[in-house]
């Protein structure tokens, strides 16, 4: 049936009523929050594509793990379930819970990454930065050349430079590389793939200089999914497996549960190496808890043992792409500038593309994102200058690579409808795109700004 729609793969079980503010009030929460959308209370939002992160609708299945869930503080069923099906997916054997991504960040890099060391990465995220920074460390992003052009064409844009990879580790020293990074799906370069064939380069490198490679595995089963359905050799190959295969090609990983593991919250730190495992559980007690539970309830671990299950079922990875492709395919064809192809967690679209008139140092996606959320009420995030520039004394800021909004679609969350009011508005507000103006920072905290700045008009 090959020209039939690819429907949503459940029906629904629950739901939750959404807010509809009007202009005035939509302004109004404007100026209260200082034009940044994260400062929006969730009742003045329509559509919500701030993050894809633990806001997914879970399935009954997890619901009724839930209601299983072990509460004992050490060795909890739940957290050998979530163990299970952690080594089942990657072949780790250390496998140690944390609250979120950025936690499991934080707890390796205490480990193992000194100051003064370089991490090479596809393209940092931005609490992977920052953790990195944190341990006065730098933050290096070697995606290839086509990962940093949102028009250009290429099946796996969040591969990583191999030359640049190269180049860094003979300018820099193995010696002062605690390992390499790799981010499936790169999503501050879009949500697009790293293709098998890079990882195998990647870990070659890796080899070569006996470095050890962690993925960071936020996406992992969407990454699975474009390797079946864009590489040569991989269509018969389940999800599941190669996914699988490329946990092999790594040392270990940090994921946050909150994306593929189609939870609310949770994740996790995984690795073959006991003695640098031993740290990380050290580090653990003091920070998040008893290792076999670390800061989650025993019903989180549940959750996410049973999501980890559900992600890589086929009809509902298929769903997942071709959704988010749904919505990209509809404002490209209407002459918006998009990220291409789309990612699979969200759309990008191009601001730098849409208002050439806005100068970097002026937030043209901040601009792009305030209007998409005065014009319709849905709110997404700048990923350019105010998230990656570098703010300079007494002068504008160093540009990010990008100007881009990113518009994530929560998991199984919208319908169809949802998706073509939002490609209503970014078309409208498109339409208008030459009386959009700039914004400057009137505050801003020392990292990750993107969060709390406040700005206004110029
Ligand atoms: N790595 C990547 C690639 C991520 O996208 C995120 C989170 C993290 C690490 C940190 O995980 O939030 O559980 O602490 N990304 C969310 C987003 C917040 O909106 O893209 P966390």
């Amino acid at each position: 049936m090959p020209y039939r729609t690819i429907i949503e793969p459940f029906r629904i079980h629950s739901v939750e009523a959404i807010d509809f503010p009007d202009l005035p009030q939509r302004q109004a929460a404007l100026d209260r929050a200082g034009y940044n959308l994260f400062g929006l209370h969730a009742d003045e939002v329509i559509i919500d594509l701030l993050t894809d992160s633990g806001t997914g609708a879970m399935s009954s299945e997890q619901w009724a793990g839930m209601m299983r869930g072990d509460e004992s503080y050490a060795g909890s069923r739940s957290f050998y379930r979530f163990e299970a099906a952690i080594q089942k997916i990657t072949g780790y054997s250390e496998i140690i819970p944390t609250h979120q991504g950025r936690a499991a960040e934080r707890i390796l890099f205490a480990a193992i990454v000194s100051a003064g060391d370089v991490v090479p990465n596809n393209t940092h995220f931005d609490t992977t930065r920052a953790n990195v920074e944190y341990q006065d460390a730098e933050a290096r992003d070697l995606v290839i050349a086509e990962g940093r052009d949102p028009s250009v064409l290429h099946p796996f844009k969040g591969n990583m430079d191999i030359d640049a990879l190269e180049a860094t580790i003979a300018e820099v020293g193995v010696d002062r590389i605690p390992f390499v990074m790799v981010t499936v799906t790169n999503n501050s370069g879009g949500g697009q793939p790293v293709s098998m064939e890079n990882l195998r380069a990647v870990r070659a490198v890796c080899d070569r200089h006996d470095l050890p490679l962690i993925l960071d595995a936020c996406r992992f089963a969407e990454n699975a999914w474009f390797i079946n359905q864009r590489e040569p050799g991989y269509e018969d190959v389940s999800p599941l497996e190669i996914a699988q295969e490329m946990f092999s090609l790594a040392h270990g990983c940090t994921m946050s549960a909150k994306k593929d593991g189609l939870a609310n919250i949770g994740g996790f730190v995984a690795m073959n190496n006991p003695e640098v495992a031993q740290q990380c559980r050290n580090l653990l007690i003091l920070t998040e808890g008893f290792p076999t539970y670390g800061g989650l309830a025993g019903y989180d671990l549940e959750a996410i043992a049973q999501g980890l299950e559900e992600v890589l079922h086929p009809e509902y990875l298929r769903y997942r792409i071709r959704s988010t492709a749904y919505l990209a395919d509809k404002v490209h064809a209407a002459g918006v500038p998009v990220m291409r192809p789309p990612g699979g967690h969200a759309v990008y679209l191009d601001a730098k593309g849409l208002l050439p008139h806005i100068p970097a140092h002026a937030y043209p996606a901040q601009a792009l994102a305030v209007e998409l959320y005065r014009n319709g009420g849905v709110r997404g995030v700048e990923i350019g200058t105010v998230m990656f520039g570098k703010p300079v004394a007494d002068g504008p800021d160093e540009p990010a690579p990008m100007e881009l909004v990113r518009l994530a679609i929560p998991r199984r969350t919208y319908t169809q409808s949802h998706i073509d009011y939002v490609a209503e508005v970014v078309i409208d507000v498109a339409a208008e795109a030459e009386s959009i103006g700039g914004y400057r920072i009137v505050e801003q905290p020392p990292w990750l700004r993107h969060f709390t700045a406040r700005f206004e008009p110029i």
